[in-house]
């Protein structure tokens, strides 16, 4: 059986629908119940919807044979499994945003708010720049706004969040979307079925492109 962590939200539903597109059909999963774990007899695989932060905890522990975690986890947490490929969706990016009219002194220790304290550090290291880094848990807009921080790391998608809030884009980190990523013993002895799914994930990826 092949063991499937999908990330619950937004993301899952998107990357669902690749996996329903390509035949992997789950019957009641997006069904808006509290029911975590779905199984396909037929297809013999089974997959779950975890936090999308925690996908890559599945995966490398093995309790997931595969799962789908976006390259802004990835990045963050370093997990030690294998990205096999790029679903092209939910494309966003991780950016450095400030409030309009802020003025950066580079002498001064820059106050950086993040739910993703490791690509902050590691993006300001690669910069030479002293930060202080402010972790919180969504809504990071307001940090700037309301004085917290100087300055926020954080995914933007429209831009709509930052427009609403007077912030704008400083510099963008990384291109960011979702990720298939696979444990490394399970891709030894289940290589040639996580192959199939992959190739079928993305061959109606690319017609629906
Ligand atoms: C994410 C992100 C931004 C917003 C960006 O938050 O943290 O706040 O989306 O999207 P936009 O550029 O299209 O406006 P999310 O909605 O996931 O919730 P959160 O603030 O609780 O993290």
């Amino acid at each position: 059986m092949i063991n499937i962590a999908l990330p619950k939200g937004r993301l899952g539903v998107r990357v669902y629908k690749l996996f329903s597109d390509a035949g992997y059909e789950f019957e009641g999963i997006l069904d808006s119940n509290r029911k975590l774990v779905f199984e396909n007899e037929a297809l013999d695989m089974r997959c779950f919807w975890v936090k999308p932060f925690d996908v890559p905890v599945y995966v490398e522990r093995g309790t997931a044979d595969i799962g789908v975690a976006g390259k802004d986890i990835l990045l963050e947490r370093s997990p030690d499994v294998y990205e096999l490929a790029d679903l092209k969706a939910g494309f966003c990016r991780m950016a450095v945003a400030s409030k309009n009219d802020f003025v950066d002194d580079p002498e001064k220790v820059l106050r950086v708010a993040t739910e993703f304290p490791n690509i902050a550090r590691n993006y300001y290291s690669g910069l030479g720049r002293e930060i202080d880094i402010i972790t919180l848990r969504g809504s990071l807009e307001l940090a700037p706004v309301l004085g917290l921080s100087d300055v926020i790391v954080d995914i933007v998608e429209t831009g709509t969040t930052l427009r609403e809030n007077n912030l704008h884009v400083i510099n963008y980190i990384a291109d960011l979307s979702a990720r298939l990523i696979a444990n490394k013993s399970a891709y030894k002895f289940k290589g040639e079925q996580i192959n199939e799914i992959i190739g079928r994930l993305l061959n109606n990826n690319d017609k629906d492109n």
